[in-house]
């Protein structure tokens, strides 16, 4: 068994946008297909456009079955970008300590965009049914909403920065790791004020 630590950039919804991240395009539709339509995942919505991927189709059914939900853009026939929220009270993100849970917040976790359509501004515009969805659900007795990301992952920096969130710290987790079969986060402390480094 090993033992990793990871580092997770934190960033919250607001509406404003962060003076030092200026440099970064507002949120803006750009999909260069109007063909873009969304679905709250739903098992008949899962069978649909995962019904030939048993591997994904699994976990979103036992994310729901956990009480998550999700949200999936698609052209009508085929998945084009997926992302889940955990809910207040649930159980929270698998890359994060069970104390998380206790934040009563929701927690966009698990999303992708298929390869074959990226860099089409797609995931922004998951990040923005996300968000709208969540506050429909919960109107004006909205939870916090949180979402993370590498430090690496610079393209979902960069859409997460555009898309109206903000960064709150960094989260260091302590994983008990044996490869192939588990990567339990065991341990971890949210630097709430610690700031993110500048994306290049
Ligand atoms: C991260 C990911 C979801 C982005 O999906 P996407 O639909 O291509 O993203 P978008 O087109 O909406 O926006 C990407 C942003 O990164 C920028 N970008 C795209 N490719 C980039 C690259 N190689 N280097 C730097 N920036 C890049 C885009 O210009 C855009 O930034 P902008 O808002 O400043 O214009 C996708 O790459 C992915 O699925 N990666 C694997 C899984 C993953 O990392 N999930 C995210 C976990 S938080």
């Amino acid at each position: 068994m090993l033992l990793v630590r990871e580092t997770w950039l934190v960033y919250t919804y607001s509406n404003k946008q962060v003076s030092e991240y200026d440099n970064i395009s507002q949120l803006n539709d750009n999909t260069s297909s109007s063909n873009v339509y969304f679905d709250i995942l739903t098992l008949p919505i899962i069978d649909k456009y995962f019904k030939d991927n048993t591997v994904l189709s699994t976990i979103f059914k036992n994310y729901l079955h956990q009480g998550a939900s999700g949200i999936v853009l698609h052209d009508g026939e085929n998945w084009m970008s997926y992302g889940m929220i955990s809910m207040p009270g649930c159980k929270q993100p698998p890359q994060l300590p069970y104390s998380v849970k206790k934040l009563n917040c929701c927690w966009i976790f698990y999303c992708h965009t298929n390869n074959k359509y990226r860099g089409r501004g797609l995931y922004k515009k998951l990040l923005k049914h996300i968000d709208e969805y969540i506050h429909d659900m919960f109107g004006e007795h909205c939870p916090d909403i949180f979402i993370d990301t590498q430090v690496d992952n610079i393209p979902a920096r960069r859409a997460i920065l555009s898309s109206g969130f903000r960064p709150v710290g960094i989260f260091y987790v302590l994983y008990l790791w044996i490869p192939k079969i588990i990567k339990y986060p065991f341990y971890g402390i949210w630097r709430n004020e610690q700031a993110h480094n500048i994306i290049e």
